[in-house]
């Protein structure tokens, strides 16, 4: 017979990536999928080599100095790795792993999504009509903001940033960007570069973050950035809850200084900040960025792929530097 590693994964995952890992793996699975908290996620660790952890698992320095010493490796199911301090883990000598690349078109879609539902009210409307309050047709009802013809900057035109630039375009959207480094042209495909993200922030009929939640996009989103957008400008947020501060933002929401924000994540998820609550021009879903039986299953692929090849003494395909 041949001795699988044990492993232990933290959250439920899609059917066939949990057939995967009862076929290769002998696993600790979470059935109840409830959240770990760190003294679980050190117990649960007891016997396993390597940990499969997923966005929102706290393996904070504390945690991972806490876990046991035949855990060798964290393979995380998600691209983000903020759950994760990468700094405790490489100083524990246990190399980080992620999935990049296979959920950039999930992401994208709820990107357009959140402009569609913060630009058209889409929430309002929801709420007319499952209240039971839509009284019919008017020509002044619920009426939003068109996409075409508008320009849309991009914070971060990394390989999420690119595909809702794609997508956008089809909407007839002008498309405007800042990142660290200049594209190509293909990549660029006309849009245009801002080195400086004040000219990027002022020409933002829509601006769009895309960029990772380190020190430095800390509350990037802030009351002095509100500030560079044009009057009515629609925030949009699909990368990590920390780069928004949130207090800024709900004051800019209330007094339509920014006309809608479309957010799928928070910061202490999930937490959800109370000011966004009653506020109708916030369009809000709880981070299903990369929720399609698609994106998840290749996530999961990806995942176990990286653990194949550490346990088999290849380099990984996705190690987080
Ligand atoms: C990720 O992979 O970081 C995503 O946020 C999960 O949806």
């Amino acid at each position: 017979m041949i001795d699988r590693r044990r492993i232990l994964v933290t959250r439920w995952l899609p059917d066939t990536i949990m057939d995967r890992i009862g076929r290769d793996y002998d696993a600790w699975t979470n059935g109840a999928d409830h959240l770990l908290s760190g003294a679980e996620l050190v117990a649960a660790a007891a016997d396993c080599e390597a940990i499969l952890c997923a966005p929102g698992d706290p393996l904070h320095a504390d945690v991972i100095s806490r876990l046991p010493r035949c855990v060798r490796a964290i393979a995380t199911f998600s691209v983000g790795t903020d759950h994760v301090d990468v700094a405790a883990a490489r100083a524990r000598g246990l190399p980080v792993f992620n999935t990049p690349g296979v959920l950039t078109d999930a992401t994208a879609e709820i990107t357009l999504l959140l402009m569609l539902g913060a630009a058209r009210r889409a929430w309002e409307g929801q709420k007319l009509l499952r209240d039971g309050k839509w009284t019919g047709w008017r020509p002044t009802q619920l009426v939003g903001t068109g996409l075409s013809g508008k320009r849309l900057g991009i914070f971060g035109m990394g390989r999420i940033g690119r595909a809702v630039a794609t997508r956008a375009r089809a909407f007839g959207m002008e498309i405007h960007y800042c990142n660290r480094a200049r594209l190509p042209a293909e990549q660029e495909q006309g849009a245009r570069y801002w080195a400086d993200a004040e000219e990027l922030f002022s020409r933002s009929e829509f601006i769009s973050l895309h960029c990772p939640a380190t020190l430095e996009t800390h509350h990037l989103m802030n009351a002095e950035r509100i500030d560079w957008l044009p009057p009515a400008a629609i925030v949009i947020n699909a990368a990590r809850g920390a780069i928004v501060d949130d207090e800024a933002l709900i004051a800019a929401l209330r007094c339509k200084r920014v006309a809608a924000a479309g957010l799928d994540v928070y910061t202490d998820e999930p937490a959800l900040h109370a000011g966004y609550r009653d506020l109708d021009n916030a369009y809000l879903l709880p981070h299903l960025g990369s929720a399609t039986l698609e994106a998840r299953t290749a996530m999961g692929n990806k995942a176990l792929d990286n653990l194949d090849a550490f346990f088999a003494g290849r380099e990984p395909p996705n190690r987080v530097e």
